[in-house]
């Protein structure tokens, strides 16, 4: 069966039909599947039956796979290349760790000096009703940007800082939490204007979880500007929200999508999903105060 593409909103994405990823693709058709995610940000595999072991192997097929040493606590017992992301509650009956994970838009990895080039994200358990995943298109945040404005934000550099996500919802800002995290992920810089090493496009690159503040400008200055950009990057016609159906993949590329994991959760309803990341170009250089 041949593979063919269809996209999946005016803003975002693409569904991929005609793969099966139980069995290892032939070079052209993994070609063919990184030419349509790169110009459609996002791709969704639906009925992918496969094991932690065929979505490793799959996700390395675009490049070297994150251990999630930097996250190591959430890492898959058996195979540190896959990230849990669960509401189902720990062993010990104390609630799962990552039932917040990604809760706010960010680009994976942004917060370090070299941010996944990719994630591919696999649906093992998802309610019927909840549990959605929002994504925005970084290119056209860009492209929709006025003249005026490109031409002051493209030589910034923002600061994007892992602590600043570090929030639950019941318990608020943890901090003793966020300071362990700052020792293993110190706050970096990056372009606000990244260029996509594959095609040389812009995309705008900050994100409402993890950007801080512009380096070189004062708070107010800064919060203004960024929250302009947060508001007009995650307008609707830009984005695409996605109900999840056990056995899906999607794939997004972090270096022109943003993504959130909504807080749309029924009472007593749980997700479970596996996420591989891709690392990629290095970027950005360490924050010094
Ligand atoms: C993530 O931010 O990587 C997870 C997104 C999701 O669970 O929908």
């Amino acid at each position: 069966m041949s593979i063919s593409v269809r996209r999946l909103s005016y803003g975002i994405g693409a569904e991929v039909l005609g793969v099966d990823l139980r069995r290892p693709l032939p070079g052209e058709d993994i070609a063919t599947i990184r030419r349509a995610w790169v110009d459609n940000g996002i791709l969704l595999l639906r009925d992918q039956n496969i094991t932690p072991e065929q979505h490793i192997a799959f996700s390395a097929r675009f490049g070297k796979l994150d251990d999630h040493s930097a996250l190591f606590k959430y890492r898959h017992p058996q195979h540190p290349e896959i990230f849990i992301v669960s509401t189902k509650p720990n062993a010990d009956g104390s609630p799962s760790d990552t039932r917040e994970t990604g809760v706010n838009w960010h680009s994976d990895l942004s917060y370090t000096l070299r941010p996944a080039m990719g994630s591919l994200l696999y649906c093992r358990e998802i309610p019927d009703v909840g549990g959605d995943t929002q994504f925005a298109n970084m290119f056209l945040a860009y492209q929709t940007l006025s003249e005026g404005m490109k031409k002051m934000i493209e030589p910034l550099q923002a600061v994007h800082d892992y602590a600043w996500a570090i929030h639950d919802t019941e318990k608020g800002r943890d901090s003793a939490k966020a300071e362990a995290h700052k020792k293993v992920n110190p706050p970096v810089k990056q372009p606000m204007v990244r260029v996509h090493p594959e095609t040389g496009r812009k995309a705008l690159y900050v994100s409402e979880g993890i950007t801080t503040h512009i380096a070189g400008m004062n708070h107010d200055e800064s919060r203004a500007i960024l929250s302009y950009l947060f508001e007009h990057s995650v307008r609707p016609e830009n984005t695409y929200r996605h109900h999840w159906r056990p056995q899906d993949l999607i794939l997004w590329d972090n270096r022109s999508v943003m993504h959130k994991a909504l807080r749309d959760r029924v009472p007593g309803t749980h997700r479970h999903m596996h996420r591989t990341t891709v690392l990629g170009e290095p970027s950005g250089e360490l924050y010094k105060a």
